[in-house]
């Protein structure tokens, strides 16, 4: 099988407080790199896992002896969600002496990256655990926005809105950053940010936006990831670039009750600005 092709050694770690101390110890693959295809994932296309995408781990007395599996629970350590037979993703037994949580299928932005505790207990209760690794490189997850890949190499750089809009208004622009772990988003622009510049989340926000605005805006989303599983870790980023194009001056004309603005959308985030 697949999966133990991919095995490597790793964690000794023995909870048990019994007569032996070195009677068991947890074995199974260190860590799993899920496969990000492209910068861009979609709400109706989502990017997932692949198949068989998993960690897995057992209980072994020695080299030879694996032993049965009473229960097995899988922690990640960061947030203390659980996971077992009826979570997403699922732990799955393997003739009843290999735990493995499978991430096959499930979308990517649902997967939670970083450390993972697997927990065993065995038939003959004993009771040990062992740290493993989900990476996920960084890339953007859009609900509706019109982002493009401007090319797809290392790293990730897609394109995101331009927008024209009225003196005066707030402009949003989105950065949905996902992957992990240490996931963590800066913005910049070629002459620096408007000092009147806001956060939301990962978002900015540029209240009262006049034509000294105008510009190109980079949200740099940056994880730490290996590439391969015995590589070191490192940080890779991923970039979405938004413009700013023109901002113009509001003329409202009272006659007709409409703004010089005719062709005047509403995009998601931005109410009164034109997506163009
Ligand atoms: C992982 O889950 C998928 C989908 O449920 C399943 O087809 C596959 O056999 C599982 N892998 C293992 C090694 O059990
Ligand atoms: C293993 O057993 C201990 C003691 O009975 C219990 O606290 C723990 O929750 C069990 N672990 C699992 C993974 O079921
Ligand atoms: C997770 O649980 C451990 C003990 O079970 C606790 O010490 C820790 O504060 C918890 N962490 C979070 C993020 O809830
Ligand atoms: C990044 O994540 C790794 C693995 O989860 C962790 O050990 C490390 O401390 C993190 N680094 C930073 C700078 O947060
Ligand atoms: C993985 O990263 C290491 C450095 O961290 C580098 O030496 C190696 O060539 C990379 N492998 C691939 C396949 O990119
Ligand atoms: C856009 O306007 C609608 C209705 O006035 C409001 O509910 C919504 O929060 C506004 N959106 C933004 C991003 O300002």
């Amino acid at each position: 099988m697949r999966f133990f092709i991919l095995t490597i050694a790793l964690f000794v770690i023995n909870d048990y407080q019994g007569k032996i101390s070195d009677a068991a110890y947890t074995f199974g693959n260190l860590n799993v790199i899920l496969k990000v295809p492209d910068g861009i994932s979609t709400v109706e296309n989502p990017h997932r896992a692949e198949f068989n995408k998993l960690l897995w781990c057992q209980a072994n007395e020695d080299a030879n002896t694996i032993l049965p599996i009473d229960s097995v629970l899988y922690r990640h350590e960061k947030t203390n969600q659980t996971f077992d037979q009826t979570t997403t993703p699922p732990v799955q037994l393997h003739d009843e002496h290999r735990a493995l949580l499978n991430f096959t299928g499930v979308p990517l932005t649902e997967i939670l990256s970083g450390k993972y505790v697997c927990h065993i207990n065995s038939t003959n209760d004993i009771d040990i655990h062992g740290n493993q690794f989900v990476y996920i490189r960084p890339f953007f997850h859009f609900n509706d926005i019109e982002a493009k890949l401007s090319h797809d190499d290392e790293p990730f750089n897609v394109i995101g809105t331009t927008l024209s809009t009225n003196k005066g208004n707030t402009v949003t622009f989105p950065c949905p950053a996902a992957g992990g772990p240490n996931l963590t988003v800066t913005w910049e622009r070629n002459n620096g940010l408007p000092e009147k510049h806001q956060r939301n989340g990962f978002d900015l926000i540029i209240p009262d936006v006049d034509e000294s605005d105008e510009g190109e805006y980079r949200c740099i989303a940056t994880a730490t990831v290996k590439n391969e599983t015995k590589s070191p870790e490192y940080v890779l980023e991923a970039t979405l670039t938004h413009y700013l194009k023109k901002v113009t001056s509001y003329i409202f004309d009272e006659e007709s009750g409409l703004s010089d603005d005719a062709t005047q959308t509403e995009d998601a985030n931005n109410n009164n600005s034109e997506v163009i």
